[in-house]
């Protein structure tokens, strides 16, 4: 066997419900330990916080081992670029101080062109609008037309080509002379701007500025691994969200969940020992879609209030609901997850009790696996076990021995309703408002 085929020494941070569990505080937590932190999937519809002492940054392309120096920040080939905003980003966190050097994009890696945003918005108006059907409730970021342009090929544009005038124009003109008509009909006041000669220009402004980033990353993370490097995969979206997982087609466009490691790094499934799941305490969804557990509720008032549940990138109000370990059982299979991380446990407090969903019924009968289709998750009943809440504060709790025996019970039922030890729990936004367990199922 050649030395290094399998390399437990690498790992992912995943979501395991529809987004924002916190995968950017994990990721900045253990990024210390990792060479590199590879983004595979998404843009700029991710939405990763990360709170460095009093600072608070956002992020949405660059992945979040940025804080640490001595990690390369790698945006692999699975993601797609939205060049502006990738530069809005390296400009505000140099401006704060925060070296960027170790960023590095894949020349594989799509590029959003701003045609892309017109016509995810286009799109979502015209299903309300003129068709009368339920929008996804995208991001608007441009995410679903520029993964689409990608799998139609020849009018896509990628990094690596944004050095080359003349792919630039013909992948260009190629993309307007299909969108133009479509725009015309569903967006003709964004089409006036545009035009072809003004996008070759802002593209090539972009590889210009970004030349000295664009790099094959795959052979990069290759590379790392051969000399005995560790590689941190940071998922983006969630596994909810999963174009092919998640509760179609009320999901993202790309292969969320550890599934699109290997497609969208170039590193195979095999280097990746262990799997980080992410969950909050409690579930959320931003956009349109099932969600079994929602509260409509001052419940659900509280909760989004005390979490602070406003999109990182949209600013939309988060949708709540309580912990579905249905969802997340399905989730941790999914993924191969190792371990979960269950973050945002100090929102909980104050509440009497605490609900779980155990299982779901559908037309009166029991279901204990989770549909992955939104239309007949839309008509599952959630099954719910009540146990009780805790009242302290637990902000500055830092072992698991100082929180109280009702909130260890809420997590040791976790850990027996998805069969994987919960290693990591957040009591806060900072950095230190974690705390770590050993890796046993019920352990300290
Ligand atoms: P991501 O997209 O998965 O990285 O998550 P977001 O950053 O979009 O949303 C998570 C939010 O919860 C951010 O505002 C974080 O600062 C915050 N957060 C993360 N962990 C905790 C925690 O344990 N407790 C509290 N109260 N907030 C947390
Ligand atoms: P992070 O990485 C929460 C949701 C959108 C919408 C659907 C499709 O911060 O967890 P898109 O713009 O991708 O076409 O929208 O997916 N969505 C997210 N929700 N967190 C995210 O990322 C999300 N990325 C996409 O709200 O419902
Ligand atoms: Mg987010």
């Amino acid at each position: 066997m050649k030395p290094n085929a399998s390399n437990s020494g690498s790992l992912a941070v995943v979501g395991l419900q529809w987004g924002d569990e916190g995968k950017g505080k994990i990721v900045d937590l253990l990024a210390p330990d990792f060479n590199a932190i590879v983004r595979y999937n998404g843009g700029a519809n991710a939405g990763h916080s990360v709170v460095v002492g009093d600072e608070r940054f956002a992020l949405h392309l660059i992945p979040s081992g940025v804080f640490r120096p001595a990690c390369t920040s790698v945006i692999g080939n699975g993601v797609v670029v939205d060049p502006a905003q990738l530069l809005t980003e390296l400009d505000g966190l140099a401006e704060r101080g925060v070296d960027c050097s170790g960023v590095v994009v894949s020349d594989r890696a799509h590029v959003v062109m701003p045609y892309h945003k017109v016509e995810d918005a286009a799109r979502e108006r015209a299903l309300v609008e003129r068709l009368g059907i339920k929008a996804v409730g995208t991001t608007g970021r441009g995410i679903g037309p520029a993964y689409a342009e990608k799998v139609q090929r020849s009018s896509a544009i990628r990094m690596g080509d944004l050095l080359f005038p003349d792919i630039v124009r013909r992948r260009v003109r190629a993309a307007m002379a299909f969108k133009g008509p479509m725009l015309e009909r569903w967006a003709p006041e964004a089409l006036a701007e545009l035009e072809e000669d003004s996008l070759v220009e802002l593209a090539l402004g972009w590889g210009r500025r970004l030349a000295e980033r664009i790099a094959d990353t795959s052979i990069l993370l290759h590379r790392i691994l051969d000399g005995g490097g560790r590689l941190l995969f940071e998922g983006a979206n969630a596994t909810l969200l999963d174009v092919d997982h998640g509760t179609y087609p009320f999901v993202t466009s790309s292969n969320s969940s550890a599934l699109g490691i290997g497609p969208g790094s170039g590193v195979p499934p095999q280097r990746v020992g262990r799997v980080v799941g992410v969950a909050k305490a409690y579930q959320t969804r931003v956009g349109a879609g099932p969600m079994p557990t929602e509260l409509t509720c001052v419940i659900g008032d509280r909760i989004r209030e005390r979490g602070r549940e406003y999109g990182t990138t949209t600013g939309r109000p988060r949708r709540i609901g309580w912990l579905d370990l249905v969802a997340l059982r399905y989730a941790v299979r999914l993924n191969g997850v190792t371990e979960i991380a269950v973050t945002l446990l100090d929102v909980l407090s104050g509440f009497e009790s605490i609900r779980l969903c155990t299982a779901y019924t559908l037309d009166g009968r029991a279901m204990e696996e989770f549909v992955p289709d939104a239309a007949a998750l839309d008509r599952v009943k959630p099954q719910y076990e009540e146990i009780p809440g805790f009242s302290e504060e637990i902000t500055a709790a830092r072992s698991y021995q100082a929180l109280p025996a009702t909130a260890r019970a809420f997590i040791e039922r976790i850990e027996r309703g998805v069969g994987v030890p919960v290693t990591m729990i957040g009591v806060g936004p900072d950095r230190d408002q974690t705390i770590h367990r050993t890796g046993e199922i019920g352990g300290a």
